[in-house]
């Protein structure tokens, strides 16, 4: 069955949470800081020619900032104001489509190019999250819905600079590592890698402090870049604390995943993050996150393992770590703990 939590919310009047939304908590759950604020890099001197002690500083930063947090948050990284606002307002525009034009991208299988639905896995899902979701594969083959009107280039144009950006601080990662600049590109095969588009839609909800947007979750792929509209919502795990992300203007909230971890053998992490809900408004956020071809083996870079640092993970195939990845979504935070 085909449902939105957006439909649901706009074919009632809830002042209460509907019972199979309400996202059973641990008291972990609520240890927030907001002592501590996450590492900024700035793109511009990352890849600044003329300035190359600045350069190296934020190679510097953004190696610590991957080992201490995998996450990070990226200002001056030159895509357009333009854009980000006009692929905002073109995915609100989608998630206006009546349900029945919504069902037609439904898709069903963890590979499908053009996914649209809600929750995780309706079929098997015991709780359901306060969110609605599309998910496009964009990357090597682009795939979006025909409607409305004009989104689809908009997702074609983001996509591609959002991967220009993804390519720069893969290498920039592989250089805070000691390896030549393009080690991560082509040991991942990242020009035909996998770029997955999703976009997260999170109606205002009536008991915010009950439901759970998107539970705690690790990414699977080597890194996400992450904008939202003017609501917050974002947590990133950070020495067993929840710190809440509040972004600067115009930036990319950036996460390393599953597979970095695995490549640098441990040594960056992949970050627990979860999304929380509201009561004001809609929260929209969108990813793009950038991995290697399905059909890559990724193990432990040999340069990054020693008598010291034996391998941490075996090597797995992307699309087999996928489908781990979807078979045990319900149990674990992250599939990480199987490969090792
Ligand atoms: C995600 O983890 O994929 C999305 C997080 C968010 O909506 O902030
Ligand atoms: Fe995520």
């Amino acid at each position: 069955m085909f449902s939105t939590v957006k439909g649901l919310v706009e074919s009632n009047n809830f002042t209460s949470l509907p019972p199979i939304y309400v996202f059973p908590k641990k008291p972990e759950d609520s240890m927030l800081s907001t002592a501590e604020t996450v590492p900024i890099i700035d793109f511009s001197l990352l890849t600044s020619a003329n300035d190359p002690d600045q350069r190296c500083k934020a190679i510097q930063d953004l190696g610590n900032a991957c080992r201490d947090w995998g996450f990070f948050v990226l200002i001056n990284h030159g895509v357009p104001e333009e854009l980000r606002d006009e692929i905002l307002r073109a995915s609100c525009s989608f998630f206006e489509l009546a349900e029945e034009e919504k069902r037609e991208f439904a898709g069903n299988q963890v590979l499908d190019p053009i996914r649209c639905g809600s929750s995780f896995n309706v079929k098997v899902d015991k709780s359901f999250y306060w969110r609605d979701y599309l998910k496009l594969h964009v990357h090597p083959s682009f795939n979006a819905p025909n409607k409305p009107p004009g989104f689809s280039e908009v997702l074609q144009e983001y996509s591609e600079k959002t991967r220009e950006v993804a390519d720069e601080l893969m290498k920039g990662v592989s250089k805070s590592l000691g390896l030549e600049a393009d080690y991560i590109l082509k040991r991942m095969n990242v020009e035909s890698g996998s770029q997955l588009l999703v976009i997260n839609l999170y109606p205002p909800c009536p008991q915010p402090e009950i439901a759970m947007g998107l539970p705690p979750h690790t990414d699977h792929g080597l890194l996400t870049l992450l904008i939202q509209n003017e609501l917050c919502g974002l947590q990133v795990q950070h020495h067993g604390k929840w710190i809440p992300v509040n972004p600067h203007p115009n930036s990319f909230l950036v996460n390393l995943g599953d597979h970095m971890e695995i490549l640098t053998n441990g040594e960056y992490k992949s970050v627990v993050h979860r999304a929380m809900v509201n009561k004001k408004a809609t929260r929209i956020s969108i990813g793009t996150a950038h991995g290697p071809s399905f059909e890559t083996t990724v193990s432990p870079a040999p340069e990054l393992v020693s008598e010291s640092h034996p391998p941490a993970f075996r090597g797995i195939k992307y699309s087999e770590y996928l489908e781990l990845q979807q078979k045990y979504q319900l149990e674990t935070k992250s599939c990480l703990d199987r490969v090792r």
